[in-house]
C-alpha cells in the first residue's frame, strides 16, 4: 500500500507524449504573441529585442572588461581578443554577493559591484586604465539600444529595491561616479543567454540559439527582423531574449502543475511569476523535491513520519546535491551519506525513495526544456521554409553541466518533438563573460565606424 501511495505522487511528474506536444505548441503560441507590437494581453513570454544583430566575424580585437551578474557566481573579467586567430584570453575573479546585498537597496548592490571592479583592477594592476566594458546582466531588461537596459523585474534570488524600471547601465555609471576613482566606458548590456550564444557562435556559425539551464531557465535566438514588430526595419536578423521562464504565468500550464509546484511558487520571492522557470531550473528543483519529501513524510511514508527542522529549511537541496544523489555510480549507502550531510537521517528504503523523487523531478524539467526548445527550432525551420534545419544551440548553466541525466533527456526530447531539425548542442566553456566581451568588441567597432 505504501508503494502505491509513493507511485501516485511520482506519477504526477510523468508527462505523456501528448502533454509534451501540448507544451511545445503552447510555447510556440506564446513566442508568436510576444513578437507582436501590441503584446497580447495574456502574453507572458517577453520576447525582448537585444540589439545584437550579428555574430562576431573574427576581426574583433582589443582588451575588454566584463561583468557577469545573475548566475551562481558574480565575476569580473579581463578579456583579450586577438583578431585573425580567433584567440581569446581571459582573466577573472569571482566575488561573493551576500544575501543582504542581493536583497538590500539598489545603491548598495551597485556600490558593491563597483567595489569588486576596483578590487579586480587593483589585482590586475590596471588601476586608471580606461577600458570598454560589457555587462552580462542575467535578468529581463527592456532595451532601446545595446548600451541601455531597463530592468523589468528581478527574478531568481535578487530583490534589491529601487532597481525595477531603472536603467541598469545608468545605475552602474552612477555608482562609478559616486566612487570617483576610475572611469569606464560601458558599451553593452547583455543577457547570459546572449553571451552564451555569442561565445559558441564565435566557433560555430550555425549557432543561432543560446540556452541556459542553471539557477534560472532562459533561451535566446536569432529572429528575422521582419518578424519583430517592436523594432524598425525588415532587413537581417536580431537576437531575441525570450525570457521563457515566464511561460505559464497566464495559467496555460496549470494542467500539468502539481500542488508541489504551487507550494514552491508561493514560498518564492516572486509568487505567481516565472512558473516555467520554477518547474525547470536549478534554483527550484531542489525545492520541489523538498516539498514532495515533506508530503511523503506527513503521510508516514518517509523518515519514520518525522519532519525534521532541516527538512523544513528552504534551499537545502542545491543542484549539486541533486546531481550527486542521481549519479548512477553512487551506491545507496552513499546516497544516505549525502542525506546525512544535509541533516536528514534516512533508512535504506528512504534513500531509494528520495532518489526516485529527485529523478522524477529532474526528468520532468529536462522534458519541459526539450519541449520549449523544440518549439523554437521548429519555428526557425518553418520561418526559413526549410524541409530540414541544421542548427547549433549554445548551452551553459550548472544544471546542464552537473546533472548526470539532464542533458541526455533534454536532447532526446528535442529529437522526438522536432524530428525535422538536426540540433547540435555546444557547451559554452567560458561562461557569458567572453560573449559579453565579443559583443562589446563588435559594438565598439561599429561605434568607431560611425564616427
Ligand atoms: C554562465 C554565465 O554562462 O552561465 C552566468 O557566465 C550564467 O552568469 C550562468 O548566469 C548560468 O548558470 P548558473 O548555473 O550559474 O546560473
Ligand atoms: C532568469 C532571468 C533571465 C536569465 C535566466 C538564466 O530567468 O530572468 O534573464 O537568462 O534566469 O540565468
Amino acid at each position: 500500500a505504501q508503494r502505491k501511495q509513493i507511485d501516485k505522487v511520482l506519477a504526477l511528474f510523468r508527462l505523456t507524449r501528448e502533454q509534451l506536444v501540448g507544451v511545445r505548441d503552447k510555447m510556440r503560441v506564446e513566442l508568436e504573441y510576444g513578437l507582436k507590437r501590441d503584446t497580447h494581453p495574456l502574453a507572458t513570454v517577453k520576447m525582448l529585442p537585444t540589439y545584437v544583430c550579428g555574430m562576431p566575424d573574427g576581426t574583433e580585437k582589443g582588451k575588454f572588461l566584463a561583468l557577469d551578474l545573475g548566475g551562481t557566481n558574480f565575476r569580473v573579467l579581463l578579456v583579450k581578443i586577438r583578431s585573425g586567430r580567433r584567440s581569446v584570453r581571459m582573466y577573472n575573479k569571482i566575488f561573493a554577493i551576500p544575501l543582504e546585498i542581493m536583497q538590500g537597496t539598489g545603491e548598495e548592490l551597485f556600490d558593491h559591484i563597483v567595489q569588486c571592479i576596483a578590487d579586480f583592477l587593483d589585482y590586475m594592476g590596471l588601476k586608471g586604465a580606461q577600458l570598454p566594458l560589457g555587462f552580462t546582466f542575467s535578468f529581463p531588461c527592456r532595451q532601446a539600444s545595446i548600451d541601455k537596459g531597463t530592468l523589468i523585474e528581478w527574478t531568481k534570488g535578487f530583490k534589491a529595491t529601487d532597481c525595477e524600471g531603472e536603467d541598469v547601465v545608468d545605475m552602474l555609471r552612477e555608482a562609478i561616479k559616486r566612487r570617483n576613482e576610475f572611469d569606464l566606458d560601458i558599451v553593452a548590456v547583455v543577457n547570459d543567454t546572449v553571451g552564451t550564444m555569442m561565445t559558441c557562435g564565435y566557433e560555430d556559425r550555425n549557432c543561432e540559439v543560446g540556452l541556459i539551464a542553471g539557477t534560472g531557465s532562459n533561451m535566446c535566438y536569432m529572429e528575422e527582423m521582419r518578424n519583430i514588430e517592436l523594432v524598425e526595419g525588415d532587413e537581417g536578423k536580431m537576437c531575441i531574449n525570450t525570457e521563457w521562464g515566464g511561460f505559464g504565468d497566464n495559467g496555460c500550464l496549470d494542467d500539468i502543475r502539481t500542488q508541489y509546484d504551487k507550494e514552491v511558487d508561493e514560498g518564492s520571492l516572486n509568487p505567481g511569476k516565472q512558473r516555467y522557470e520554477k518547474m525547470t531550473s536549478g534554483m527550484y528543483l531542489g525545492e520541489i523535491v523538498r516539498q514532495i519529501l515533506i508530503d511523503l513524510t506527513k503521510q508516514g511514508l518517509l523518515f519514520r513520519g518525522q519532519i525534521s527542522e532541516r527538512l523544513r529549511t528552504r534551499g537545502i537541496f542545491e543542484t549539486k546535491f541533486l546531481s550527486q544523489i542521481e549519479s548512477d555510480r553512487l551506491a545507496l549507502l552513499q546516497v544516505r551519506r549525502i542525506l546525512q550531510q544535509l541533516g536528514l537521517d534516512s533508512t535504506c528504503e528512504d534513500s531509494i525513495v528520495v532518489k526516485e523523487v529527485c529523478g522524477a523531478v529532474s526528468r520532468r524539467a529536462a522534458e519541459l526544456y526539450g519541449a520549449g526548445l523544440a518549439a523554437i527550432v521548429e519555428k526557425r525551420r518553418e520561418d526559413q521554409g526549410f524541409e530540414h534545419l541544421k542548427i547549433t544551440v549554445g548551452v551553459d548553466g550548472t544544471l546542464y553541466k552537473l546533472h548526470p541525466h539532464f542533458s541526455r533527456i533534454l536532447q532526446e526530447t528535442v529529437k522526438e518533438l522536432a524530428p525535422r531539425c538536426d540540433v547540435t548542442f555546444m557547451l559554452s566553456e567560458d561562461g557569458s563573460g567572453k560573449g559579453a566581451a565579443l559583443i562589446t568588441a563588435v559594438a565598439k567597432r561599429l561605434q568607431q565606424a560611425r564616427r
